[in-house]
């Protein structure tokens, strides 16, 4: 016994049963928890002929600056658009649908689709276009919106950073440089101290996660590159830069909430049969779509979730381990599966911080093969049933008010309520916007056809 199992193997062979053991335990309870989280939680259908929402919901459209006001020329994008390729069609938003000098009459259509929310972002670049240099006449033109809309009585809900950084910033290395929260916070301070009594709804940013994937992972975006090295510096740095946010919002706004947009997709496992798959999928969810919220709950009055479709994980093909559902399925755009039921379980999920919920995005492409007015009845549906199960959900915000500039696919991918044609500006509200101002209108979803 001796000669075969010396003293250095025996204490060898004792750490591997150990951790053998401990993988066993640690790999059950994870295919078990993540079992328990790829199956539907579901609901019973109301037989209620009118679903009627919370008195004070808000029903809203959505716009970000860099998308919709034309001429942000020292922003990232800017530059970005100018190189041969990075945009669909080579468009370019020097004028775009000019909502920087026609906010009012955009207003007046908002209010004539019944709707009494409006989210925007304001653009960091033209507020200051130089480090430490804010343009004064800038931050009045955002007064004179946040004017507009009160003038109306449509709730505002204001986003400090979508997407776009300031030239300077993205010069300086933009969110990877540990100076990126002095620098936000110095433009959250003059925002707050100008517009704080004109506002009481806040976002700090935008989906971080599509931000860090679409610009540092898929290169789409600027600064379009593929470094997944880069990505724990970039985390760490908004994770910071929403809380320092946050508590300035609040110095100068004691009514304040303070939110985060988060791109809340339904990750779900194909089958919920396969254990591997089952993991990946809660992995990606907890770790990915989760990732910002669960850092920042404790700095959070609610919680922005932005939905648009479910993403299903499956086994591929070696190499493929994580594939994108081929099937059939009805799509909305951009090669994204309408999916109505995944926005109830997304707000399922988020429901365990025990914060207030809005949506503060969701919508669907024209030219698709699901309509407007079914798309957006159908969702508002699976809020109803969430508010129904106590998820706290306040508002919706529609995708977008305009036909926009969409980032890398150019002006063809049209999500607006209103169309816009690029050559007069002129507006017209398209006829599938009319059944979302019936719901906002009667606050609620008639469940008949
Ligand atoms: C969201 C972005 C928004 C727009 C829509 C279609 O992920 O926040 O700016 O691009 O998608």
């Amino acid at each position: 016994m001796k000669k075969f199992f010396p003293r250095k193997k025996k204490i060898l062979l004792i750490g591997v049963i150990i951790f053998v053991i401990l993988f066993c335990t640690c790999f059950s309870n994870l295919s078990i928890n993540s079992y328990k989280y790829n199956k539907p939680v579901g609901h019973e259908e109301s037989t209620e002929e009118f679903l009627k929402f919370p008195d004070g919901f808000l029903w809203g459209a959505a716009t970000a600056s860099y998308q919709v006001e034309g001429g942000n020329k020292y922003s990232s994008w800017w530059e970005f658009e100018q190189e041969k390729g990075r945009i669909k069609n080579g468009d370019r938003t020097d004028v775009c649908v000019d909502h920087y000098n026609l906010y009012e009459e955009d207003f007046d259509l908002l209010k004539e689709m019944e709707l009494n929310s409006y989210r925007f972002s304001l653009e960091w670049g033209r507020i200051e276009p130089e480090k430490g240099v804010f343009d004064d006449t800038e931050i009045v033109h955002y007064k004179n919106v946040l004017q507009a809309l009160k003038e109306r009585n449509i709730t505002p809900m204001v986003t400090l950073w979508h997407h776009s950084i300031p030239t300077w910033f993205a010069e300086e290395g933009g969110w990877e440089n540990k100076d990126s929260i002095k620098y936000f916070s110095a433009y959250v301070q003059y925002v707050a101290e100008n517009l704080g009594d004109d506002t009481e709804l806040w976002l700090t940013m935008n989906e971080p996660t599509a931000y860090i994937s679409s610009g540092y992972l898929m290169g789409k975006w600027p600064p379009g590159e593929a470094d997944i090295k880069k990505v724990p510096v970039l985390q760490k740095n908004l994770v910071k830069a929403h809380k320092v946010a946050f508590e300035i919002i609040h110095k100068y706004d004691s009514d304040a909430e303070v939110g985060i947009a988060e791109y809340s997709s339904y990750v779900v496992s194909d089958s919920n049969k396969n254990v591997i798959e089952n993991i990946v999928a809660y992995s990606i969810d907890k770790s990915w779509t989760h990732y910002f919220v669960s850092r920042v709950k404790d700095e959070l009055d609610y919680i922005g979730v932005h939905y648009y479709y479910r993403q299903k994980i499956r086994l591929g093909l070696l190499g493929d381990l994580i594939s994108k559902d081929a099937e059939d399925f009805e799509e909305t755009g951009l090669d994204r599966e309408y999916y109505p039921r995944g926005l109830y379980e997304v707000l399922m999920r988020f429901d365990k911080y025990d914060l207030p919920i809005y949506i503060t995005e969701i919508g669907v492409q024209d030219y698709h093969e699901v309509s407007r007015d079914v798309f957006i009845k159908e969702h508002a549906k699976e809020v109803y049933y969430a508010i129904q199960n106590g998820v706290d959900v306040r508002g919706f915000h529609y995708w977008a008010l305009l036909d926009s500039f969409e980032w890398s696919e150019g002006y063809d991918a049209k999500f607006g309520l209103i169309a816009v044609d690029l050559d007069t500006l002129e507006r017209t509200i398209k006829d599938e916007s009319w059944e979302y101002a019936e719901i906002a209108k009667c606050n609620c979803v008639s469940t008949g056809n």
